[in-house]
C-alpha cells in the first residue's frame, strides 16, 4: 500500500493470489439504473489495472430509506448487477445501512497469479504510455449539476463511464514487457501518472496534444466550472510537473480532472505499443492513445510538450 496501489493483493499459493477492492460514492447522474452501472464500473477498474480478474463483488448501500423511494434504490441495484453480469461477477452479498445521504459502490474480490501483479510503479525508461479512456467526466459531471452540460455531452461522458476496463485489461495481459499499470480515477491523469514514477528511478513526458479529451469541455474550465477535486490535484503536484509553452492552461486544468470510471494507463514497451493499440481499436476501444513515454532523465518529474 505504500505507493497508493489499486487494489491490495494476497498471496494464497504459489501460482494464486487474490485481489482486493472496494470503492462507493454518491450519485453523479441524475439516472439511477446508470449510476449503478457507473459505480460498478468504477469498483472493478481497480482490479482490472493490476492485472486481475473479478471474480466476486458484494453491494454497499447507503440509503436514506425515510426520505427517498426505494424504487430508486432498486433500480441503482439492477444497473450495477447489469454491469457485474456484462463482467462476468457473481453478486454474492451486501450491506445495506440508513444514511442521509445515498452512497452506491461494491467490494470486489478477485485472482491473479502471483508473478503477473502489475503494480503502478515499474515503468521502464523508453516505454510509451496508453490512455484508453478519454479524459473529462469529472468537469462534464460538474457542469451537469450547473445545468450547462447538453445531453449529447452527457450522453457521450455516460457511455465512458459505463465502459469496463475488462478488455483493455485482457489485451494488456496477453501483451508481453507490460511494465506497469494503474487507472486514472480521483487525482485526474497527472495526479496518477505521478504517482506512477514517484520516488522511482525514471520521468515521464507527456505529449499534450495526443491526449484524449472531450473537446467540449474546453469552454467549461476557461468559465471555471469544474469539481473542486481538480484545484486540490493540481495544488498536491504541480511543483513535479514541468509545463512546456505547447502547453495551454485550461489543458492542465483537464489533465487534473478527477475521473470517475476513467482508464487504464499502461507502460509497455516501445516495441509492443503499437500493436497492443491496435488490438484495442479492433477490439472497440477507439479512443485509446499513446500519450507519452517514460524516460531516464528528469526522475520523478512529469514533462508536459
Ligand atoms: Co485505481
Amino acid at each position: 500500500m505504500e505507493h497508493g496501489e489499486d487494489a491490495g493483493v494476497y498471496k494464497l499459493r504459489d501460482d494464486l493470489a487474490i485481489i482486493q477492492s472496494v470503492d462507493f460514492f454518491t450519485p453523479i447522474v441524475d439516472d439511477p439504473y446508470i449510476f449503478g452501472q457507473i459505480a460498478v464500473t468504477n469498483a472493478l477498474s481497480d482490479v482490472y489495472a493490476m492485472g486481475g480478474k473479478p471474480l466476486t463483488a458484494m453491494n454497499i448501500v447507503c440509503f436514506p430509506v425515510n426520505k427517498m423511494d426505494i424504487a430508486i434504490l432498486r433500480e441503482i441495484l439492477r444497473g450495477g448487477l447489469n454491469k457485474m453480469q456484462e463482467a462476468g461477477v457473481l453478486l454474492i452479498g451486501g450491506h445495506s445501512v440508513e444514511d442521509d445521504e445515498l452512497k452506491y459502490g461494491l467490494s470486489v474480490t478477485g485472482v491473479i497469479h502471483p508473478d503477473k501483479v502489475l503494480l503502478n510503479r515499474g515503468g521502464r525508461a523508453g516505454d510509451k504510455l496508453i490512455l484508453t479512456k478519454p479524459l473529462g467526466t469529472g468537469i462534464i459531471s460538474t457542469a451537469l449539476k450547473g445545468g450547462i452540460a447538453d445531453e449529447a455531452l452527457v450522453a457521450k461522458s455516460i457511455k465512458v463511464m459505463t465502459n469496463l476496463n475488462k478488455t483493455a485489461a485482457e489485451l494488456m495481459m496477453e501483451t508481453p514487457d507490460v511494465h506497469a499499470c494503474t487507472d486514472v480515477t480521483g487525482f485526474g491523469l497527472l495526479g496518477h501518472a505521478a504517482e506512477m514514477i514517484d520516488g522511482a528511478d525514471v520521468g515521464m513526458v507527456i505529449r499534450v496534444s495526443s491526449v484524449p479529451f472531450f473537446p467540449e469541455i474546453r469552454e467549461f474550465v476557461e468559465m471555471g466550472v469544474v469539481p473542486g477535486g481538480l484545484h486540490r490535484n493540481r495544488a498536491f503536484r504541480k511543483s513535479l510537473i514541468d509545463i512546456g509553452s505547447d502547453c495551454p492552461d485550461w489543458m492542465v486544468d483537464i489533465f487534473f480532472d478527477p475521473q470517475t470510471a476513467g482508464g487504464l494507463l499502461i507502460s509497455v514497451s516501445e516495441n509492443q505499443a503499437e500493436c497492443l493499440i491496435k488490438k484495442m481499436y479492433a477490439r472497440g476501444i477507439v479512443e485509446a492513445a499513446i500519450i507519452g513515454e517514460v524516460v531516464a532523465e528528469s526522475k520523478g518529474r512529469i514533462r508536459l510538450v
